[in-house]
């Protein structure tokens, strides 16, 4: 398959054919590994993009380029992609779709194409997305990685052909880490429960033992 002279395959034993910082100096960008993109990239944008990778993704500069392949060819490479896809999640799906260009520092993860790299490719170094949700909202966010264009005209960010499940899986992931103290907080609010419950149990019973010495 010749997507291999740029991209990994680890799920059938396929390693990059260079390392990171080669494929980055080369491409501007670390390819992605390819083993799960069927499971979170929609099928018709997986289409069109090995079709024609910089009118799919709307980034005239796509370091990825035309193959030449006929319809029947790309079909063929979709089923196998489907083949190797596995489902994945949280921080997994957020490393897989964005993180060659994007880091989440908050969460230690770290944009697999080093800074320089990106800046000379894409114009600038793409922002962290740890607080990303809280700054932005989830509709806006949607919105963007969907139709970068359509909100902010003649961005580099290459539009992210997510399907709506990995859309939606994402956004509760930058949800979460938006707001890294929320579990805390409602954990907080249960024990301030307990404790006010506790409390008024506890003068109730006192009352009623006054009342008990009164009567
Ligand atoms: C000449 C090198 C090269 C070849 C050959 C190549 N790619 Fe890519 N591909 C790239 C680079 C570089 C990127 C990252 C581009 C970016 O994000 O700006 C990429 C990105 C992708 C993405 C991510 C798209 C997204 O929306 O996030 C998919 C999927 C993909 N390639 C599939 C393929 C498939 C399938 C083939 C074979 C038919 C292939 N590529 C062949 C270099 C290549
Ligand atoms: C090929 C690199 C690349 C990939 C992959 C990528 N981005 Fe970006 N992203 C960028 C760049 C570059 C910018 C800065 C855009 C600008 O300011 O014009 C950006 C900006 C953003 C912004 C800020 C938008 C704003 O209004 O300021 C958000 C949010 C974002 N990206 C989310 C995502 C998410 C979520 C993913 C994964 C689904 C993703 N990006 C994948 C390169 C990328």
């Amino acid at each position: 398959m010749f997507c291999t002279s740029c991209h990994g395959l680890k799920a059938d034993g396929i390693n990059p054919p260079m390392d990171a910082k080669t494929a980055a100096m080369s491409f501007g960008v670390v390819p992605p590994d390819l083993s799960n993109v069927a499971s979170f990239t929609d099928k018709k944008f997986l289409f069109h993009f090995i079709k024609d990778p910089a009118k799919a993704s709307e980034f005239k500069k796509i370091s990825m380029p035309p193959m030449g392949l006929n319809d029947e060819q790309i079909a063929d490479i979709i089923a196998y992609l489907e083949s190797t896809a596995k489902k994945v999640h949280g921080a997994e799906l957020f490393k897989e779709a964005c993180g060659r260009c994007h880091s989440a520092k908050y969460q230690k993860i770290y944009a697999e194409t080093p800074p320089e790299n990106l800046k000379k490719y894409l114009g600038k170094v793409p922002p962290d997305l740890s607080i990303t949700m809280k700054a932005k909202g989830e509709h806006y966010l949607v919105s963007f990685i969907n139709k970068p264009q359509a909100l902010l005209p003649g961005t580099s960010m290459p539009r992210v052909g997510l399907n709506q499940e990995a859309t939606e899986e994402l956004m509760k992931y930058l949800d979460e880490i938006s707001d890294p103290y929320k579990e805390q907080r409602q954990k907080i609010g249960m024990i301030v429960l307990l404790y006010m419950l506790v409390m008024v149990g506890l003068t109730y019973a006192w009352k009623k033992k006054i009342w008990k010495n009164i009567h």
